[in-house]
């Protein structure tokens, strides 16, 4: 008896026998091969290339004849001539099994398709969208078997997707009659299905076939500023990045002011969550304006956010946050229309999706952190610190993870810094101190060039030097430590005491001068004793959140650490660890991973299995509360030594030697008085 023919795909090496002229993406279904369809086979999307291949094939023991396929039809030749089909490739539904072949399906014809992050430390996304288009024919209505058009609809939809009960509101619906009319009884519609819905949901209609494509927002809203990736659905590449500022900064720098101003305003939760939600939408709109799309055509968003800003977005009072113990209103994951949060530049159906919160202070943008570092598959134990006005700190391996939020203020992010100001061309970004002469040289974005080599003066001349970001911030202070410019309590000596004129006083204190164009009428940049006290409080309120987890795990060690975050993306291993904003580990154990919280948004957002996983992983990860835990406090005033007043820090004294120094105060400069006074 002859067997049918051999259809083996390839790279999921999946194989079954198929009777001659059974379509090559019906085979691909029936073995459950991911070979992508919005048409359903009609030869209209193309989105189900592959690529045979013909000869010997020893690994899978057979021979392909070039005839292995159907001819080139005429479907075919359409789309290649309107389009343009590669070389070699077929459309999968149109072409047919005539012989044993071996059939590739390239990336972008996978549904479920890996997208490749670029970093090196990066982790692939794979793609499954929770909304998604089909095109669709529906019967015509007859007077005899009378049924609604939506019926009808639904009825197509099942017969040729597959596709059970689907659900629609009144917007949709109103919409359903004149497309069908206009599209000829044909329509692509957009359905959305989150991971714990039974049913679809009816989010868009088009008459015909649509051309267009269907996007997403990752939304990392932060304290300080918010940042979105505008996503395509179908292959998870990243068509624009934007970021704004909080508009809610007005009402407090950091989250419990924000808290405060609720309790103290009535109505004062409610004046923040519409600027939030203004400003959101906003952002969808110039970043869809940017990428030159239609915003009706951003179909999700998901949303990571700390608990402050988790309840103001949704429009809950952050009340209950601003004491303990710290109650949620709720720290489930959350699946809303998006027009619930007044969402109306992108599409009115739109859906949204907010990551679990941990619990109490650590919120969903730890959960994402979470997600995109996966502590939890780590060998060796890891401390992942997501940096910015909080600081989402993560501490665990396979066996357990811990994870804490702590209150770092704004100082990182440039704010509150004299000098201080957003990573953008013209700022100070890496400084260096000769420990000799005490002289500094800096480099600054936009040029490659240091600030003592020729040619420096013409890069910059068109930006200019105009302040210090961030990681500049840590690399002066570090720098300004090694160079035996500031003694370990945080104090910056005098021009006698330092040795450099750039030493000046300030008040009862003095200031490190870092570059001075006051002459042209430029900007004097300069590290002032403020300065260096709000980066003292900010590091060792970071420091403290580490250490308490490692109380907490047990261990006096870690042995990596992954610094995230926009800012933490940029900041010098060394000079973090000169400072001691990080446990001491050997530095090539110190990486970066990007924003990692807006990484974990648009995992959730391309990939709705991994909705699920984050769900979980969150009941698991054990939470410790900074605010009630006694021992943050120690540790918190043990950290603000630089680097530290008690913890060896033995890596570092490997590669640096920092000079005993003391600088008497003779000031009234006291840290313990900001201490005190600081809020959480
Ligand atoms: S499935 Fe749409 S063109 Fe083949």
């Amino acid at each position: 008896m002859t067997q049918d023919p051999l259809v083996i795909f390839t790279p999921s090496g999946k194989r079954g026998h198929f009777e001659v002229g059974t379509p090559i993406l019906t085979a691909a279904r029936k073995l459950g091969v991911d070979l992508d369809s919005v048409c359903g086979g009609r030869g209209i999307c193309s989105k189900c290339q592959i690529t045979p291949s013909f000869g010997e094939f020893p690994k899978h023991g057979v021979t392909v004849s070039q005839d292995a396929l159907s001819e080139w039809n005429s479907v075919e030749q359409r789309y290649d001539d309107k389009r343009g089909l590669k070389k070699g490739r077929r459309l999968g539904c149109q072409a047919t099994v005539q012989g044993d072949v071996v059939i590739d399906v390239p990336p972008e014809s996978q549904v479920h398709k890996q997208v490749v992050r670029k970093a090196a430390t990066a982790r692939d996304i794979t793609m499954d969208p929770a909304t998604r288009l089909y095109y669709v024919e529906v019967d015509e209505p007859d007077m005899h078997t009378p049924t609604g058009d939506m019926e009808r609809l639904q009825t197509a939809l099942a017969q040729q997707w597959d596709i059970g009960e689907v659900r629609v509101d009144l917007p949709v619906l109103t919409r359903v009659q004149p497309a069908l009319r206009k599209g000829k009884w044909a329509v692509t519609v957009a359905l959305y299905k989150g991971h714990n819905d039974a049913h679809e949901r009816l989010l868009d209609i088009w008459p015909g076939y649509f051309e267009g494509r269907l996007y997403g927002l990752a939304i990392d809203l932060g304290s300080t500023t918010i940042a979105a990736h505008l996503c395509d659905l179908r292959n998870g590449q990243v068509l624009e990045s934007a970021g704004i500022m909080n508009p809610q900064i007005r009402f407090g720098e950091d989250l419990m002011s924000r808290v405060s101003y609720a309790m103290m305003n009535p109505g004062g939760d409610k004046e923040m969550t519409t600027e939030v939600r203004q400003a959101i939408n906003d952002l969808a709109g110039s970043i869809a304006e940017t990428a030159e799309i239609d915003p009706k055509q951003i179909m999700e968003c998901v949303f990571v956010c700390n608990p402050v800003m988790h309840h103001l977005l949704l429009g809950i009072d952050p009340v209950e946050l601003g004491q303990a113990p710290f109650a949620l209103a709720t720290s489930n994951s959350l699946s809303l229309e998006a027009a619930a949060l007044d969402m109306d530049v992108i599409n009115r159906s739109a859906r949204v999706y907010i990551l679990p919160c941990i619990a109490g202070h650590v919120g969903a943008d730890a959960a994402a952190v979470a997600l995109s570092e996966e502590p939890y598959k780590s060998e060796d134990l890891a401390l992942i610190v997501d940096v910015g006005t909080n600081a989402e700190i993560l501490l665990g391996n396979k066996s357990r993870v811990l994870a804490c939020s702590s209150p770092t203020g704004p100082a990182f992010e440039g704010a509150q810094i004299s000098s201080g100001q957003r990573a953008a061309p013209g700022a100070i970004e890496h400084v260096t101190i000769d420990p000799v002469s005490k002289e500094p040289r800096f480099q600054v974005i936009g040029s490659e060039l240091w600030s003592d080599e020729p040619g420096f003066e013409e890069i910059i001349a068109s930006t200019g030097i105009t302040g210090i970001c961030g990681s500049g911030i840590i690399e002066v202070i570090a720098e300004m430590r090694i160079a035996g410019i500031m003694d370990p309590s945080g104090l910056i000596g005098s021009a006698e005491q330092t040795g450099t004129a750039r030493s000046v006083p300030e008040g009862r204190t003095h200031e490190y001068l870092l570059h001075d164009a006051s002459d042209d009428d430029g900007p004097r940049i300069t590290v002032t004793q403020a300065d260096i006290r709000a980066i003292q409080l900010a590091k060792s309120a970071l420091y403290a959140g580490a250490r308490l987890l490692m109380d907490e795990m047990g261990v006096d060690k870690v042995d990596r650490v992954v610094l995230a975050g926009a800012f933490g993306a940029h900041i010098s291993a060394k000079h973090a660890m000169v400072l001691g904003m990080i446990p001491d580990v050997p530095l090539d154990k110190v990486s970066s991973a990007g924003n990692a919280a807006g990484t974990g948004a648009r995992i959730a957002l391309c990939d709705v299995t991994a909705r699920h996983k984050i769900e979980k992983i969150v009941q698991e990860i054990t939470k410790v509360e900074t605010a009630i835990e006694p021992r943050f406090q120690e540790h918190f005033i043990a950290a603000t030594a630089i680097p530290h007043a008690t913890e060896r820090f033995e890596n570092l004294a490997s590669i640096v030697t920092l000079p005993e120094v003391s600088f008497n105060a003779g000031s009234d400069d006291e840290p313990g008085r900001k201490r005190r006074r600081r809020r959480r």
